[in-house]
């Protein structure tokens, strides 16, 4: 298996000197960027103008997770801000296999994720259409939750699905995440890892993003062996 992706979110980052925070964080593959609009979730982060700052600094892949209703009428917005990645709730698209479709016509990988409460089993017909599946760990909104360990069930079955269709899918968990439970996402399959309190709440977070990776691909690596 490839080396486990750890992808910081910034959302717990000190704003006032974010050239700073990306610079801690120099260790990690990608950078994940949420994007609350008060609506989807009870919480307002900031928007496709702060995405672009922090595009300007950093060479790391932008992981955009849109937590916003509509996202067909802002996703162009993120790609100009220099998305990489493009992850939306499937409960707030209209037809997310076309967002899909349109997101890979623009470039951008096409990624979609969902709430605790909500079954994968109503979009496995679509996986094809996407690189990457986002499964929340946590209610999404804030930082700082308890990861819910039931939640894997849904990697194992994504897991499964993309073996059994021959589908090159990036599986990611975002919420919770950090030395206690990683092993057990990277053990059900879980391939990339948000992370943010576990590296903003650390003295040393390139370390900690290192920390973190080890931990996934050993644990990995043992699920590969029994
Ligand atoms: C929650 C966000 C997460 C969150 C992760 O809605 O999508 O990315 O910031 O933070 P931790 O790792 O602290 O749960
Ligand atoms: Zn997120």
């Amino acid at each position: 298996m490839a080396q486990p992706i750890i992808a910081p979110s910034i959302l717990n980052s000190d704003f006032s000197q974010l050239r700073e925070e990306i610079a801690k964080i120099h260790t990690a593959d990608w950078v994940h960027v949420d994007i609350m609009d008060g609506h989807f979730v009870p919480n307002l982060s900031f928007g496709p103008d702060i995405t672009a700052t922090v595009n300007r600094l950093t060479d790391q892949p932008l992981d955009v997770h849109l937590m916003i209703e509509e996202p067909e009428k802002w996703v162009e917005r993120y790609i100009d801000a220099g998305a990489d990645t493009i992850i939306f709730h499937v409960e707030a698209a209209a037809d997310p296999a076309a967002l899909a479709r349109d997101l890979r016509a623009r470039g951008v990988r096409a990624a979609f994720s969902l709430r605790p409460g909500t079954p994968i089993e109503d979009y496995l017909d679509i996986l094809g259409e996407f690189d990457q599946v986002l499964v929340m760990s946590v209610e999404p909104g804030f930082g700082g939750q308890s990861f819910m360990p039931e939640q894997l069930e849904k990697v194992r079955t994504l897991r499964a699905e993309a073996a059994r269709r021959g589908l090159d899918l990036t599986i990611e968990i975002d919420g919770g995440i950090n030395l206690e439970t990683i092993g057990a996402a990277a053990a059900a399959g879980v391939d990339a890892f948000v992370a943010g309190s576990a590296v903003y709440k650390s003295a040393d977070p390139a370390a900690a993003v290192e920390e973190l990776r080890a931990a996934a691909a050993s644990a990995a690596a043992e699920a590969a062996e029994a």
